[in-house]
């Protein structure tokens, strides 16, 4: 696998480019600690790709994808001797006004299709299949809301690397050639106060999350002392480069129990870069001055996991003995 170049790289990568689709289910497990666990999860995972197609060929239209990412500790499990460079578990962040917890899971299935029916059917023939080796951690169905919004009334996703800037911000390459066409990937289920929310005037609103609600358009607050979520979510290294990570957040909720959130989910090629997006917002830049969405939003998970590319993914299960 080493020796990648970019323009190949995505051929093989689990189907991290797939476009936005209008539902999607994030479901996170953890394995049980017996090796017969083991060995189930592995061998689903192996046949992952059949699971899909027998579902995703019912509708064609449909655009049914499904990543499997696979958190630290399963790794260790799974291959001891050789593990993505960077992958770790999520570290759990304290701000002064806001923390973020690290939560369990040992893999993450992100199921995209147009049809929210489709994603049930992976979801049910996928738990169907992984029995009694795993436990449910988080279950979360997504919708896609009007034009791409959250349920705080914003455009989510805009500043969103596409075409070659895509693959270059979300796959792993040549620098841990092993892993090449991987990605890690990131995420945090946020509930929100929406009555806080709706007492904030849109101007300030606006400010916080740096962008306009109406029609999307960017605003410039280098000069201001509190930065916004698009600002302190924008990374760039000493010499001025700017490094940029593919999110598809979905917004979630039960309006009958008060509940609305945004599941972020985020991509990177290093996961340095969402790491440092954290701190930022939690920790505030400069110190203190953190991003004011976590006044509104609150996470209740926070979980890491690498999704390797398809080969990769089945050397990893085959060594697993039954
Ligand atoms: C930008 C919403 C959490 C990273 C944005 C934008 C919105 C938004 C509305 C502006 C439009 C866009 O470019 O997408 C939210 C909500 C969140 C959330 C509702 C959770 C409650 C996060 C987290 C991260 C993150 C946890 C990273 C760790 C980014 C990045 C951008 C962005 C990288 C683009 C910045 C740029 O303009 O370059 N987010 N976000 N977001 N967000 Fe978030």
């Amino acid at each position: 696998m080493s020796g990648k170049n970019w323009d190949r790289v995505p051929i093989d990568a689990q189907s991290v480019d797939a476009p936005l689709s209008t539902a999607a289910i994030f479901l996170v497990v953890t394995v049980g600690s017996d090796q017969a666990a083991l060995s189930a999860a592995a061998s689903v995972l192996g046949e992952l790709d059949d699971l899909v197609k027998n579902v995703g060929f019912r509708d064609l239209s449909g655009r049914l994808s499904c990543i499997a990412g696979i958190g630290a500790g399963l790794w260790n499990r799974l291959s001891p001797s050789r593990r993505p460079r960077e992958l770790k578990p999520f570290a759990p962040i304290e701000g002064a006004a806001h923390s973020a917890p690290s939560t369990p899971g040992d893999l993450l299935f992100h199921i995209r299709a147009e049809r929210p029916d489709m994603c049930f059917e992976l979801e049910r023939i996928l738990l169907d299949a992984l029995g009694a080796s795993v436990s449910v951690a988080d279950e979360v169905s997504g919708f896609r809301y009007f034009d791409a919004r959250d349920l705080l009334g914003f455009v989510d996703g805009t500043a969103n690397p596409t075409g070659l800037d895509l693959p270059a911000s979300a796959l792993v390459g040549d620098e841990d050639g092993d892993f090449a066409g991987g990605s890690y990937v990131v995420v945090q289920k946020y509930l929100h106060d929406m009555a806080a929310w709706k007492e904030t005037p849109t101007h300030v609103q606006e400010e916080i999350i740096g962008r306009t609600k109406i029609d999307n358009i960017e605003i410039d607050d280098d000069d201001k002392p509190r930065k916004s979520h698009k600002s302190l979510a924008t990374i760039e290294d000493d010499a001025g480069n700017e490094y940029d990570i593919l999110r598809d957040n979905m917004p979630f909720g039960r309006p009958g129990q008060n509940e609305f959130g945004t599941y972020f989910i985020g991509y990177t090629r290093y996961l340095w870069v969402i790491e440092k997006m954290l701190q930022r917002m939690y920790v505030g830049e400069p110190p203190g001055a953190y991003d004011r969405l976590l006044d509104f939003s609150t996470p209740h998970t926070g979980t890491t996991f690498f999704a390797p590319t398809r080969p990769m993914l089945q050397k990893l299960v085959e060594g697993v003995g039954e």
